[in-house]
């Protein structure tokens, strides 16, 4: 049949079909697992971008693996659940709220079944977060140690922590295993984060570190000063006067820098002390990290905490004792305490006596209050409303 024949009976055809009037005949729709995942969860198909850029005096730090954004969405997810614990109503937020910094606004927090943890809840937004982008994003293992008293090496040994401490989540990870695995919504994300949706502890520890290495806070007032400071010719020296910063917040940085810096650094990533007795009673009711290694010259030592968006992880140390800044402040000025094992950098040598006395700093109160205008330029108020963050159960 020539083309022009085949082209006339086909066009023929294809009226009749149209004139018919042929029943419509609806195919069910093919299932789209996805609508399972959206019932439970308030998430897109495509998981949130989180690669990112570090300000130009922490470049030499700058992750070389890309965000694996996937993984990260997983780790939020698995964050929030609180089906994950012993009663069903303790999540990893439960105690790490967005809204502060992913600290408590108690000195000590809530687990499972009404239990207080021993301790005050740390903000998973200045050590974790900077030790993850020293340390290895792809395992989740930090730089520097976690907890209070630095007894973990990695997120995942600290959420593995988390998850078993009778007094926080009390379960098992088999159980929290088998019952991701029965949640709806897991397959998907599973599948989507490593291309099948086998639930294995690894997986689900590592999305977890994905997560929280993830929780970037590099947009505080502070950081936006260096940016400026450093792109006009500055070093990464902190001694120098900032034009972002008011003359009160630089006096404050002065003062930082005198005291406070070389024990909590951290502002440019580099860790001097990382732990240390502050002096903060004698003798300790806590013992700290002497509880974990038994040494006598580690009772009252505890993790000193980078101070990235301090002002929102109300309230301070190891116990929240503090519930404001300008106590931890007058702390420092006037209350340290010479209990055995206080630290070097909290020690005022009298020469006349040749003796060691606890530090006095002895401010005023302009420069206690610039001490704290200074404190409040680390923070990165987008951390705590970033939806990448946020909640995603309905
Ligand atoms: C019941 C409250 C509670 C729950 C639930 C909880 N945490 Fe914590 N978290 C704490 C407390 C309290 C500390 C400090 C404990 C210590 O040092 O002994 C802490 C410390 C941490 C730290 C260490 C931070 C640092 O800078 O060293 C990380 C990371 C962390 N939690 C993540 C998690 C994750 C992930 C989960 C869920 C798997 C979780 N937490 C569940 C209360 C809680
Ligand atoms: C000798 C080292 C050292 C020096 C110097 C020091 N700190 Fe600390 N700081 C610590 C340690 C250790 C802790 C945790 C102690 C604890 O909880 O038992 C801490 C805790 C804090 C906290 C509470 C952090 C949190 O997440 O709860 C703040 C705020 C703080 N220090 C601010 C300052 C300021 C401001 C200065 C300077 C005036 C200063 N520190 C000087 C070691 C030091």
């Amino acid at each position: 049949m020539k083309k022009t024949t085949i082209f006339a009976v086909l066009m023929l055809f294809i009226w009749a079909c149209r004139k018919e009037d042929a029943p419509i005949v609806v195919a069910d729709p093919p299932f789209d697992p996805f609508s399972v995942v959206s019932a439970h969860l308030n998430i897109s198909k495509k998981a949130p971008d989180l690669s990112f850029s570090l300000p130009i005096w922490l470049k030499e730090y700058q992750p070389t693996i890309p965000a694996n954004n996937n993984l990260i969405e997983l780790g939020r997810v698995i964050f929030y659940d609180k089906k994950l614990s012993a009663d069903g109503k303790i999540a990893c937020a439960s105690c790490h709220h967005q809204e502060h910094a992913f600290a408590d606004i108690v000195p000590l927090s809530t687990g499972v079944n009404g239990k207080k943890t021993k301790r005050n809840s740390m903000t998973l937004t200045s050590n974790i977060s900077f030790g993850g982008v020293m340390g290895m994003l792809d395992t989740g293992t930090t730089l520097y140690p976690l907890f209070w008293d630095s007894r973990v090496l990695s997120i995942q040994a600290q959420s593995k922590a988390a998850f078993t401490n009778p007094l926080e989540m009390d379960i098992t990870l088999s159980k929290v295993v088998s019952t991701v695995a029965e949640q709806p919504y897991y397959p998907w994300l599973f599948e989507r984060a490593f291309g099948d949706s086998v639930v294995t502890e690894s997986r689900i520890l590592l999305s977890i570190a994905h997560f929280l290495n993830n929780l970037h806070t590099y947009n505080s007032k502070f950081d936006r000063a260096m940016q400026v400071h450093i792109a006009n010719g500055g070093t990464t020296d902190l001694d120098a006067t900032l034009t972002g910063l008011t003359t009160e917040e630089n006096q404050g940085k002065a003062l930082y820098v005198a005291h406070c810096n070389n024990c909590h650094s951290g502002l440019n990533n580099v860790r001097g002390i990382f732990e240390a007795n502050n002096g903060l009673e004698s003798p300790y009711i806590d013992k700290g990290k002497n509880l974990i290694t038994g040494y006598f010259f580690d009772v009252g030592v505890f993790r000193v905490p980078m101070l990235r968006n301090i002002a929102y992880s109300a309230p301070y140390m190891h116990d929240g004792r503090f519930t404001t800044l300008e106590q931890v402040i007058e702390h420092y000025n006037s209350g340290v305490i010479k209990g055995y094992g206080l630290h070097g950098e909290l020690l005022q040598l009298d020469e006349a006596t040749q003796t060691y006395s606890a530090k006095r700093l002895n401010l005023t109160e302009a420069e206690k209050a610039a001490l704290k205008a200074f404190l409040l330029t680390l923070s990165d108020e987008s951390v705590l409303t970033d939806q990448r963050y946020a909640d995603p159960f309905k």
